[in-house]
């Protein structure tokens, strides 16, 4: 796996780990966020993409740096790694939707130290830079949360996004056809259609995620899988989904 910066100032930064050579899984993207020495990992992967992973996040961060760690749903591409970096440094705090807990035990490392998110969400101070966990419940999973980074407006927003790309694939939606924002999204979006249609469940839940979520000053939007939207892609992305049909496996 490669990893990529997504954002930068000082000492407060942002990495997305991407593009897995294995695809024996379906691909996913890990994230980092780093503030005076301190990190989070959010969604952290898969058992199977541990090494992967691990191996691309000490290029930049340390592991005895990371404080915190977040998981957005209970699914197994998120948090079925959280004994092997527990095992690693049992220093980690895993922030997790408080009612996917019990499940996600079952992961192991019983000794792991789980906090859990309420359902109207929460903040986490990492450094000296807030995130904040925002509600995105049913969007896929019942119990959901994405992360907001106001200062960096970075918004890590989980499934919501994702895209199955091919091996080789770039970290940004934008630079692919030369470059032509309007022109990548459409293209881009294509491999974006199916997922969100059958995944997500809800158009309510949709609708709740739209209004709350535009409200927020985004200059990159971080899938778990594919690649970020960036610039006027966010709004583009937004748009998209708004007016996208979900939960099509009963409403076809
Ligand atoms: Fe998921
Ligand atoms: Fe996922």
């Amino acid at each position: 796996m490669k990893v990529a910066p997504v954002f930068e100032q000082g000492s407060h930064r942002w990495w997305m780990i991407y593009d897995q050579d294995e695809r024996r899984v379906i691909d996913s993207n890990v994230y980092i966020m780093e503030s005076n020495g301190q990190a989070i990992i959010l969604d952290p992967g898969g058992f199977e993409i541990f090494p992967y992973v691990f191996t691309a996040m000490v290029e930049v961060v340390p592991i005895a740096a990371v404080k915190a760690a977040f998981v957005s749903h209970q699914d197994p591409d998120i948090a079925s790694s959280l004994p092997l970096w527990n095992a690693c440094n049992d220093q980690i705090q895993w922030h997790v939707p408080s009612l996917w807990e019990g499940f996600i035990r079952h992961y192991g490392a019983l000794e792991a130290v789980l906090c859990g998110i309420p359902d109207d969400g929460g903040e986490l101070f990492i450094g000296d830079r807030k995130l904040e966990f925002i509600p995105a419940h049913y969007l896929h999973a019942s119990a959901n949360f994405h992360v907001y980074d106001a200062e960096a407006k970075v918004f890590f927003s989980g499934d919501v996004g994702a895209a199955i790309l091919q091996p080789g694939h770039d970290a940004w939606v934008n630079r692919r056809m030369g470059g032509d924002e309007a022109k990548s999204f459409d293209d881009h979006i294509q491999k974006a259609r199916y997922f969100h249609q059958r995944w997500m469940p809800s158009n309510e839940a949709k609708r709740d995620w739209i209004n709350r979520v535009s409200k927020l000053d985004i200059q990159y939007l971080c899938p778990q899988h594919g690649a970020i939207y960036s610039g006027t892609n966010v709004q583009r992305f937004l748009d998209w989904f708004d007016g996208l049909n979900v939960g099509t496996a009963i409403s076809r």
